[in-house]
C-alpha cells in the first residue's frame, strides 16, 4: 500500500506532532511503500522569516531521521524540490469549486483569529490534494485536524475523474482516534502556532520546566480528581505503561495526590521515552550536509513517480 504524509516546517516538532502523526508514519513504513515529505510551500502560507524556514526544514528532517525514518525503505524529500506538484496544483485548481475551499475549517479558524488571508492560505487544500494525488497514495496518516483536508482531496479527485475520466487513485485518511488531539501546556491543542508545545528534542531541563507549568484545575490535594479532564493525565496516557496508568487513575480518583506528583513522573517518562533518539539527533545536528544530501536523493526518487501521474493528468485535460 502506498502511504504518504507531509509535515510543515513551521517550527520545531513537538510531542503532539509525534503522537498524532509521526509515530504512525514511522510504524507504517515497515509494511508499506512509504512516501514522506517536508511541506515547505505549505509553511510559506503563514509568511515565515526566510532564515527560520531554512532552519526549521533541516530540523524537521533531522528529527525524522533521528526517530527512525529509514531512507532505504521510505522516500523522504522536500516538497519544493518537485515542481510537478505545483503544476498539478494548478490543474486541480481548475476543477475545485470555490465553495469547497470556503467551507474548510482550518481556513475559517485562521480568519477568525484575525489573520488576513493570502491566496496561498485559501488554496492550501488544493496543494495538499496535489501532494497526495500525484503519488497515487492509498493511505494518508495524519492527526484528526487534517481529516477535512483529506476529504477535500477525495472530492477534488472525484470531480477530476468525473470530468476527465479515471485518472487519480482515491485516498483514505488514517487517524488514530486514541491520540486524536494531544493537549498543549495551556490545555488547547498542542500547536506550533500557540506557543504551548513540548518539543521532542528540547533540553531535558526545559522539558521538566514546561511539564511543571501545565495548566491544571484547582482541586485541593486531598480531594478526588477526574483524570479524564486533566491535561497531565492525557499526556501520561501517551508515555506510561498500562499498569502504571491504571495506578495513576486510581490515585486521581482516590484523592490525596497533588498534580505536582503526576507532573514530576510525566517529565521523567517523557525524557525516558525520547532518550534513545537523542544521540542520533545530536550527530545529525553536526551533519547538515549529509541531511541535505538525503533529501536531494529522496527528491530524485519522488520525481520519477510524480512525473508519471502529472503526464497522465496533463493528457486527460488536453495539455500534452
Ligand atoms: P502544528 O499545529 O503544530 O503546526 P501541523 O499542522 O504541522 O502542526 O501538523 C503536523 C501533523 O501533526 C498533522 O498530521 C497534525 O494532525 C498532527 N498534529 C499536530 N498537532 C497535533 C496535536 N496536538 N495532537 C495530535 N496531532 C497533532
Ligand atoms: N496540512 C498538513 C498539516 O498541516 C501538512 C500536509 C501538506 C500534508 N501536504 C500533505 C499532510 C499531504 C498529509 C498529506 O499537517
Amino acid at each position: 500500500m502506498r502511504v504518504l504524509s507531509g509535515i510543515q516546517p513551521s517550527g520545531r516538532l513537538h510531542i503532539g506532532n509525534y503522537f498524532g502523526a509521526m509515530r504512525q508514519h514511522l510504524q507504517l513504513q515497515a509494511e508499506n511503500d512509504g512516501f514522506y515529505f517536508i511541506a515547505d510551500y505549505h509553511a510559506l502560507t503563514s509568511g515565515p522569516k526566510p532564515e527560520d524556514l531554512r532552519q526549521n526544514k533541516l530540523a524537521v528532517a533531522m528529527d525524522y531521521l533521528a526517530l527512525g525514518l529509514d531512507t532505504n525503505k521510505t522516500v523522504f524529500w522536500c516538497q519544493s524540490d518537485l515542481p510537478q506538484v505545483t503544476e498539478l496544483c494548478w490543474i486541480l485548481s481548475c476543477v475545485t469549486p470555490m465553495g469547497l475551499l470556503q467551507r474548510c475549517v482550518s481556513y475559517k479558524e485562521k480568519i477568525e483569529q484575525g489573520i488576513s488571508p493570502n491566496h496561498g492560505l485559501f488554496a492550501y487544500p488544493v496543494l495538499q490534494a496535489a501532494d497526495i494525488l500525484i503519488f497515487d497514495s492509498n493511505l494518508v496518516p495524519v492527526g484528526a485536524d487534517q481529516k477535512q483536508h483529506i476529504e477535500v482531496t477525495r472530492d477534488i479527485a472525484g470531480y477530476f475523474n468525473n470530468t476527465y475520466g479515471e485518472t487519480f487513485v482515491i485516498p483514505k485518511e488514517h487517524i488514530l482516534e486514541s491520540v486524536a488531539v494531544v493537549p498543549g501546556l495551556d490545555g488547547r491543542k498542542m500547536s506550533k502556532s500557540y506557543n504551548n508545545t513540548i518539543e521532542i528534542f528540547e533540553p531535558e531541563q526545559s522539558v521538566k520546566k514546561k511539564v511543571m507549568s501545565i495548566v491544571t484545575d484547582s482541586t485541593p490535594v486531598e480531594a478526588p480528581k477526574n483524570p479524564d479532564k486533566c491535561n497531565v493525565f492525557a499526556l501520561l496516557k501517551l508515555v506510561s505503561s498500562k499498569e502504571e496508568l491504571a495506578e495513576w487513575e486510581k490515585k486521581y480518583r482516590q484523592g490525596g495526590m497533588g498534580y505536582g506528583q503526576a507532573k514530576k513522573r510525566l517529565a521523567e517518562l517523557l525524557i525516558e521515552y525520547f532518550k534513545p533518539y537523542r544521540k542520533k539527533r545530536a550527530e545529525l545536528e553536526q551533519n547538515a550536509d549529509y541531511v541535505r544530501k538525503v533529501l536531494q536523493e529522496g527528491a530524485q526518487k519522488a520525481k520519477a513517480a510524480a512525473q508519471k501521474t502529472l503526464e497522465r493528468a496533463r493528457k486527460a485535460v488536453g495539455i500534452d
